[in-house]
């Protein structure tokens, strides 16, 4: 291999249908289909250099050495690429987040997508987006969708080779808009590669599984048609369905803060007074506020004063991961 060098930038995205549990956890197959937005503005920029003269793969994260547990998972990932191109030169990886980390952002999806596509082409492979989505995906479930802007579908798959997302609609189909609520800022105590495995120890996920066909049409329906309402009844039933997992899980994750839960009921009361809003929560106690752009403001002014405390994040629908100069 020539020793290639290349960076991409990509973004997270807010689950608007939860990927929780896998079928299979060394490939990350999923065990239900998602959905999710990705979210303009916040950004993760990976460089991949590769160096027939280092003895072991490199990883800095924001600045500074990341901890062995994240090389590992990195080198398992570079481990897969160097295997489509029959070479061992270990890498130097620098990626930097301009978004809290490690707080229900979803900073391994945004990690693994722009990883993905600057390792393979720092390795000279040509790989369409759909193969690049499910290499993305074997570093992180939820990295499959963040390769894709706007509105984007996983598919389950039914092996490795199918286990990919593909956009729904465009950036541009729905001005919507994400205010994260970030009342916390504290690592999770329990990361999502451990609460995948702990998922199938709850009685409620088999039941969340068999229904997630149903809230997958009932979403793509509604993003399709831009119809909130029908969006927001199903956005809420799945976060409440996936929290449900979680708390029944063996050991129980509770990642919800008291302010989690308050801001929880006042969407539901804003929406009932005819905002256009709603609530979904990932694996950490933030808060996702998701609302049409043009009464965006409206609701700033209202979860200011709900919560002075909390850090706001503006957001909205952002494009696909994409290489940029090294
Ligand atoms: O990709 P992971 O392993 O970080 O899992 C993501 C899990 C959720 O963010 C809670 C849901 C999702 O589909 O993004």
């Amino acid at each position: 291999m020539t020793h290639g060098a290349a960076a991409a930038v990509s973004h997270p995205n807010i689950a608007f249908i939860k990927y929780w549990g896998n079928r299979q956890d060394a490939l990350r197959l999923p065990a239900n289909g998602s959905i999710s937005m990705t979210l303009r503005g916040l950004l993760t920029r990976t460089s991949v250099r590769f160096d027939p003269q280092l003895r072991a793969d490199q990883l800095t994260v924001n600045g500074l050495p990341a901890s062995e547990q994240a090389r590992l998972r990195v080198s398992a990932h570079l481990d897969y690429i160097r295997g489509l191109n029959r070479s061992s030169e270990h890498a130097v990886v620098e990626s930097q987040n301009d978004f809290p980390s490690a707080v229900g952002l979803a900073s391994s999806a945004s990690a693994f997508a722009s990883l993905t596509l600057a390792a393979c082409a720092a390795a000279a492979l040509e790989l369409d987006p759909r193969d690049l989505s499910r290499i993305a995906r074997r570093g992180s479930g939820s990295a499959c969708r963040s390769v894709f802007g706007g509105f984007v579908e996983a598919y389950t798959g039914e092996a490795d080779l199918d286990g990919y997302a593909q956009p729904i609609a465009a950036p541009d189909h729905w001005d919507l808009v994400d205010w994260i609520v970030i009342t916390n800022q504290a690592p999770k105590p329990v990361g999502s590669s451990e609460g995948h495995r702990l998922a199938a120890t709850s009685p409620l996920q088999t039941a969340r599984v068999a229904d997630a066909p149903r809230r997958l049409d009932l979403c793509r329906q509604a993003i399709l048609q831009r119809d909130f309402a029908a969006l927001a009844s199903v956005v809420e039933l799945d976060s409440n369905l996936m929290h449900a997992v979680m708390l029944t899980s063996q050991p129980a994750l509770l990642y919800w803060q008291p302010e989690t839960v308050e801001l929880m009921r006042s969407v539901s009361h804003w929406r009932d007074q005819g905002l256009s809003i709603c609530y979904t929560v990932d694996a950490g106690p933030n808060v996702h506020c998701l609302c049409l752009g043009e009464q965006a403001e409206q609701i700033r002014l209202q979860l200011e004063s709900l919560l002075p405390e909390a850090r706001l994040i503006r957001s909205g629908v952002g494009g696909p991961a994409h290489l940029v100069t090294a």
